[in-house]
């Protein structure tokens, strides 16, 4: 039985996510793994239903065991699993070693590729190693989490936007399934017409920290010009969804979620307000920023309804944010 390339790949990509999942019961999977996810509150559902693994430290565990099952080296290097040798790429080793495992799902399921975190806090080390861009795994089109989260998203007709695996997986402990992951890089359009498939609405939970703010006021514009309906919430500084619940509890986490989700004009306008009232060029320049964002609306009577709110969230006149929002709008026409 011949299968095409692809083909190959996804049962190559099925069998290492089954390994990675046994190996969480095997002595040193459970003595460093387990223990690593449990730590987290991680339960035993959750491993389950995201298919969370360990990867054994050592240099040839998956490889030797696929090869075993007869997948070829030429499938497992194009499936992303394993490395050649610098200098020598006849001498090939497994990516991911002595770390615990993600596995990126496609919509219908299907194991595409893996997120791997290191257990100690070596800064020699990346903190995350993730499959690299494959025939199957194309980064760009994916969100972590859609195929768990798609039939919440539907249903609650929102999709949270969060930055890490962790994050997601945190989010559903506390009860909320309808979350996916950027995965820590900046949005695409093919994801956002991703979520759009399942919704309009989206509220972005990014880190307490400079870094994601800054990606989340990117995401934020990339959102409105696909014509998405934003909101953003804000965590305590040095807080991302998953410590804060932790910290906090399901529901309380829940409670914060609804009672600071923000519409992205007030959370713009919150971080800089401080700033920005006793400085006029601050000031100014805060005005420039959110007529930016609302040029980014497509539909003129949202962007009508959003005018009228920036200009008393910015007791300014109406009138001056319409000029200042038609130069720009009529440059782009
Ligand atoms: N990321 C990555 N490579 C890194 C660091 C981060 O790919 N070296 C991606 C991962 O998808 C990660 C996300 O960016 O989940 C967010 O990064 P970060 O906030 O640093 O990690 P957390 O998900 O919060 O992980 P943890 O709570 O375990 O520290
Ligand atoms: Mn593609
Ligand atoms: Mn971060
Ligand atoms: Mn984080
Ligand atoms: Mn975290």
């Amino acid at each position: 039985q011949a299968y095409n390339e692809k083909e190959s790949l996804y049962i190559a990509l099925n069998f290492a996510k089954d390994f990675f999942v046994q190996n969480l019961q095997t002595e040193e999977g459970r003595a460093i793994g387990l223990s690593y996810f449990k730590e987290r509150g991680f339960s035993q559902a959750i491993i389950d239903k995201f298919d969370l693994g360990y990867t054994l430290d050592g240099w040839d565990h998956l490889l030797k065991a696929a090869k075993a099952a007869g997948h070829s080296e030429e499938i497992l290097l194009k499936a992303g699993l394993i490395l050649q040798k610098e200098g020598d790429p006849s001498r090939v080793y497994d990516r991911f070693r002595g770390r615990v495992t993600f596995t990126i799902h496609n919509l219908g399921g299907k194991p595409i590729g893996f997120g791997a975190r290191i257990l100690t806090q070596d800064k020699k080390q990346p903190k995350y190693i993730n499959s690299p861009e494959t025939d199957v795994y194309h980064k760009s089109d994916v969100l972590y989490g859609m195929f768990q989260a798609k039939k919440s998203i539907r249903e609650k007709d929102n999709c949270y936007l969060v930055e890490g695996y962790t994050d997601v997986v945190s989010l559903h402990l506390s009860g909320i399934e309808n979350v996916v992951a950027s995965s820590g890089t900046s949005l695409t359009e093919n994801q956002i017409k991703l979520i759009k498939r399942f919704t309009d609405n989206v509220t972005v939970l990014f880190d307490g920290d400079s870094a994601g703010i800054k990606a989340s006021l990117r995401g934020i514009d990339m959102l409105l010009e696909g014509g998405l309906n934003v909101k953003a919430v804000v965590f305590p500084d040095g807080d991302d969804p998953d410590s804060y619940s932790r910290k906090v509890g399901s529901q309380a986490f829940t409670d914060y979620l609804e009672k600071h989700a923000q519409d992205f004009i007030a959370f713009k306008i919150g971080l800089h307000a401080e700033e920005a009232a006793n400085d006029p060029i601050k000031r100014a320049d805060l005005i420039k920023q959110v007529v930016h964002s609302l040029s980014k609306i497509d539909d003129p009577i949202t962007r009508a309804v959003y005018v009228r709110q920036s200009a008393s969230l910015l007791e300014i006149d109406e009138d001056i944010i319409q000029i200042e929002l038609n130069k720009i709008i009529l440059k782009v026409q």
